[in-house]
């Protein structure tokens, strides 16, 4: 089935300013995203995966290129960073509602839609605790829990997983699998970790060293849902020694 794309993104190149004739960031990047498609980006430190997140967000503007929407006007995206980035005097609940009250969505609502999303991230019980309370993966949850609330399009990941354990970060890639399923969300993750990106997404992009160019763009054609031994299996082997290949 041909879906058109929920995001077509041409050309884009982003260059800081710097006294050395511009940091060039990222070249020339082009493709395009299908609705509820999961997108996994990859890449070596530099590479511009942050900055290409910034640009879809809207936070800092392309230097040329282009990137635009299905349907033409800017979607609502949720948008989880590097760390968890909760505001540390905010109980765990008001954390997650905070982007309802910045739309000023009425109390009562917004509290009942909170109660929600703290039991599709399965952090019941934690309500009122404050953040320093929390374990990383905890943390990561209210976190995702907080960039879903307000139902948005598209949902941007920066590396969310990255400050955690290798246990409590596999049982998130189950979480966020579940999550990704039930809430039909497009979703573009950058990563560092080819086992993750391979569990998770359907299509893979690798980055080149700075300036990021696409390097690479992988369809994972692993079925789901996706069990933890998919690891040991030659398909998962040989997609995972390509993206290797490709990542310098
Ligand atoms: N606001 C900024 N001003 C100047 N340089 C920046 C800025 N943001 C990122 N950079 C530089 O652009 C390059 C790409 O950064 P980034 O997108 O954070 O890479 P990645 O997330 O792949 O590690 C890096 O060299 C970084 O130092
Ligand atoms: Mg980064």
């Amino acid at each position: 089935m041909i879906r058109t794309p929920i995001l077509t993104i041409r050309n884009l190149t982003a260059v800081f300013p710097n006294d050395n004739g511009g940091l060039h960031a990222l070249d020339a990047i082009t493709f395009d995203v299908r609705p509820r498609e999961f997108v996994c980006v990859l890449g070596p430190s530099g590479s511009g995966k942050t900055t290409l997140l910034r640009i879809l967000a809207g936070l800092i503007k392309p230097t040329s290129g282009s990137f635009t929407f299905g349907h033409g006007e800017q979607p609502s995206i949720g948008m989880v960073f590097q760390g968890s980035n909760l505001m540390p005097w905010r109980t765990v609940i008001e954390n997650i509602k905070l982007p309802l009250e910045i739309r000023s969505v009425p109390e009562q609502t917004a509290i009942a839609q909170a109660h929600e999303m703290i039991e599709l991230v399965g952090l019941q019980g934690f309500e009122d605790a404050l953040p320093h309370d929390l374990s990383g993966g905890m943390a990561q949850r209210v976190a995702i829990a907080r960039a879903l609330i307000h139902d948005p399009d598209l949902l941007l990941l920066d590396e969310p997983f990255a400050s955690l354990d290798a246990m409590t970060r596999e049982r998130m890639w189950t979480e966020l699998s579940r999550i990704w399923q039930m809430r039909q969300k497009t979703v573009i993750m950058v990563t560092h970790s080819i086992n993750e990106s391979l569990f998770l997404a359907d299509r893979v992009l690798v980055l080149t060293q700075r300036p990021g160019r696409i390097k690479m763009d992988m369809e994972v054609d692993i079925p789901r849902p996706r069990k933890d031994d998919i690891r040991y299996t030659l398909h998962f082997g040989k997609l995972a020694r390509q993206l290797r290949g490709a990542i310098m």
